[in-house]
């Protein structure tokens, strides 16, 4: 009081209003999945609050990166969406916070799972199976004949045609990367990723952009999780969906408080509302067609029936360590990406 009172009048009104703009509830909020889901998530979560949320869309392996970076000073409060495997990696490094929602008795098994493995640092929001898609417009108008395997995609007529995110940004890439190794063992989804290679017209830096360029007729063939592709059928652009033949891997979107967070009580606040059925439903606003974690949510009937695809036991524990994603990822980088197409 005593400093207080010795201020000028102009200093006091600063200081008020420092102290009402330190009090003033707000969110830094990082997201990973699609844009459109980021910022209807935003919005709600604003409305729903009255808390100022400052959103950033960014890819799984680049949030990452980004907490990381910033672990000495956190900038952001939580980070929603994405592949889970980052999301482990964190949660091991310790850049995440530990808590148990209220919410948590409403979910399905793999996202309190996700949550168990992880000391209750992460947990999961949706999960996703990983497949292709591709625009039957082009395919046709280039007398290529419809892929229906992992395998077809390394056939030489399809040199151009194909189109992947990078690992290093993108989870969805990742998953890519890690699934060719659970299915196929590690030599031979190498070789499946060199071979691949050679047909890859760009690597994006966002999973779901190759689906959007063969949505718009500038690519043919796009490897993303199958419920990307559909959104773009479902929007009436000419793709198909593959379920690949051998099977394939999936992921456990998820959601994590970052350690450190300065804005703590409201991000917890997210994550409570985050897991709601309510919250979840908002993904059918926007074409997000994953199955949602929480067992009151509506899954679309657009949504790909996971009971019906091949699915990989994908080792979530093992290729979400941050040794193994570290090492796959520097593998990846020298011995695939590095070669001539
Ligand atoms: C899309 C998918 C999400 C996935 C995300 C990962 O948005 O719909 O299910 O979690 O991609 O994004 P990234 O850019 O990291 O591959």
């Amino acid at each position: 009081m005593r400093n207080i009172k010795h201020l000028a009048i102009p200093s006091l009104i600063a200081f008020a209003a420092s102290v009402s703009a330190a009090q003033a509830d707000k969110l830094t909020f990082y997201c990973s999945a699609q844009e459109e889901w980021c910022q209807l998530m935003a919005r709600s979560f604003e409305d729903a609050s009255g808390i100022d949320v400052n959103m950033t869309r960014k890819s799984s392996g680049e949030t990452f990166a980004q907490i990381k970076a910033e672990s000495s000073n956190p900038k952001g409060d939580v980070w929603w969406g994405g592949t889970g495997d980052p999301h482990l990696q964190a949660a091991e490094e310790d850049l995440t916070e530990p808590y148990v929602s209220p919410m948590r008795s409403e979910l399905h098994d793999w996202a309190i799972s996700q949550a168990e493995s992880a000391g209750d640092k992460t947990i999961g929001i949706y999960s996703g199976a990983l497949g292709y898609g591709y625009n039957t417009d082009l395919l046709a108008a280039n007398n290529l004949p419809e892929p229906a395997c992992w395998k077809d995609l390394l056939k030489p007529e399809y040199k151009g045609h194909v189109q992947m995110a990078n690992p290093n940004s993108s989870g969805t890439a990742y998953t890519t990367l890690a699934t060719m190794v659970q299915l196929f063992g590690e030599d031979e989804g190498f070789d499946f990723m060199k071979g691949l290679h050679a047909n890859i017209n760009q690597y994006t830096k966002s999973g779901s952009a190759p689906i959007k360029a063969a949505g718009r007729g500038e690519n043919t063939i796009g490897i993303v999780f199958m419920h990307d592709a559909v959104a773009q059928a479902v929007s009436g652009f000419p793709v198909k969906v593959v379920a690949p033949c051998e099977g394939t891997g999936y992921e456990i979107g998820s959601m994590s408080i970052i350690k450190g967070a300065r804005n703590m009580e409201e991000a917890k606040q997210f994550y409570d509302w985050a897991l709601s059925a309510d919250a979840q439903n908002l993904a059918l606003q926007v074409k997000a067609f994953q199955v949602p974690s929480n067992k009151g949510a509506e899954t679309s009937e657009s949504a790909p029936d996971m009971s019906l695809i091949k699915l990989i036991d994908y080792d979530f524990k093992t290729y979400g360590s941050s040794d193994e994603r570290k090492r796959l990822l520097q593998k990846w980088d020298e011995e695939v990406s590095t070669l001539p197409q």
